[in-house]
């Protein structure tokens, strides 16, 4: 392992399980995320002659997370990772919505530095509580040379920022990630001023295709708030119910950007030749809302 204990650490922490409290530390289920700082999470973690700069950038529940969150943690990892003297940046995080900050964050900087986020899914003051492990693993990640990129580190497991997801709900380790995923070619990248900047973020919807997925609740949202944006997350290889296709077609017409995924966790969509609506290839559905979002933000200015 190649470390470098001359440079600075930063710890960003925006809540979630692994800051969470239970009221009764014997019944750790019963927890309420986003309570512990940054400051307390390190005690105990912080191998010595390791040099930690820390700031709390939120304190939510993940399940929360919000567009102007996103714009701090962005601004502060941007920051972050352009002095000199940072080797790498560590981003504390909940699990729920892990994965669409990690592909936003991925995306939108493409760090030439380690940024890893970890997470917990014990509270902090459960008995056999996993936060001060997976941190102590996230630390020792972003020392290492050439880890560059958002990372996910918890579990033991590393997995690109770009590729994770949630896949299990209270297992341990809950995350996922799969080889070869990359941002569609059709979709631009907003430049991290351009998301900086932003100050009305487009609306994007998803909508699920199931059985007797008819077109109501596309056509009734868009007579009424229009979102800018609608992802898909189609049965199988991103098929859809004719009606609801029928009402996205309607959709586009009317100005809205429509994107098919895959409900499927794994192998996304393929193009086939009667396909009529775009797809986002191995993006997951909610990766696939975050990479419309950013396409939506990059077209406007
Ligand atoms: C959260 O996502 O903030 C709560 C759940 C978790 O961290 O596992």
């Amino acid at each position: 392992m190649n470390r470098n204990k001359t440079k600075k650490i930063v710890v960003l922490a925006t809540g979630g399980t692994i800051a969470g409290l239970a009221a009764d530390s014997d019944q750790p289920q019963n927890y309420k995320a986003a309570q512990v700082d940054v400051t307390q999470l390190l005690d105990g973690v912080v191998p010595t002659g390791l040099h930690v700069l820390t700031e709390q950038v939120a304190q939510v529940d993940s399940k929360n997370m919000s567009f102007a969150v996103w714009q701090s943690l962005l601004g502060r990892v941007a920051h972050w990772v352009a002095q000199d003297e940072v080797q790498g940046v560590v981003i504390t995080h909940g699990t729920d919505t892990l994965e669409e900050t990690a592909y936003f964050l991925q995306t939108v900087l493409q760090p030439n530095k380690p940024v890893a986020i970890t997470c917990a899914m014990l509270p902090a003051n459960a008995p056999e509580s996993d936060g001060p492990a997976n941190l102590k693993q996230a630390l020792s990640w972003v020392q290492l040379r050439g880890s560059v990129g958002v990372s996910v580190v918890c579990a033991g497991q590393v997995h690109a920022g770009h590729a994770v997801q949630k896949s299990h709900s209270h297992q341990r380790n809950p995350f996922t990630s799969q080889a070869h995923v990359r941002h569609p070619d059709s979709l631009q990248i907003p430049t991290v001023a351009q998301v900086l900047s932003c100050t009305h973020w487009p609306h994007v919807a998803l909508v699920f295709n199931h059985v007797e997925a008819d077109g109501r609740l596309v056509r009734t949202l868009m007579a009424h708030d229009a979102p800018d944006g609608w992802v898909v997350a189609g049965t199988g290889n991103g098929t859809l119910h004719h009606d609801l296709q029928a009402a996205l077609l309607e959709a586009q017409e009317q100005g809205a950007h429509v994107l098919r995924a895959s409900r499927c966790a794994w192998g996304g969509v393929q193009s086939r030749d009667a396909d009529v609506l775009p797809h986002a290839g191995l993006l997951t559905a909610v990766q696939a809302r975050v990479a419309l979002l950013l396409d939506l933000i990059a077209r406007r200015s």
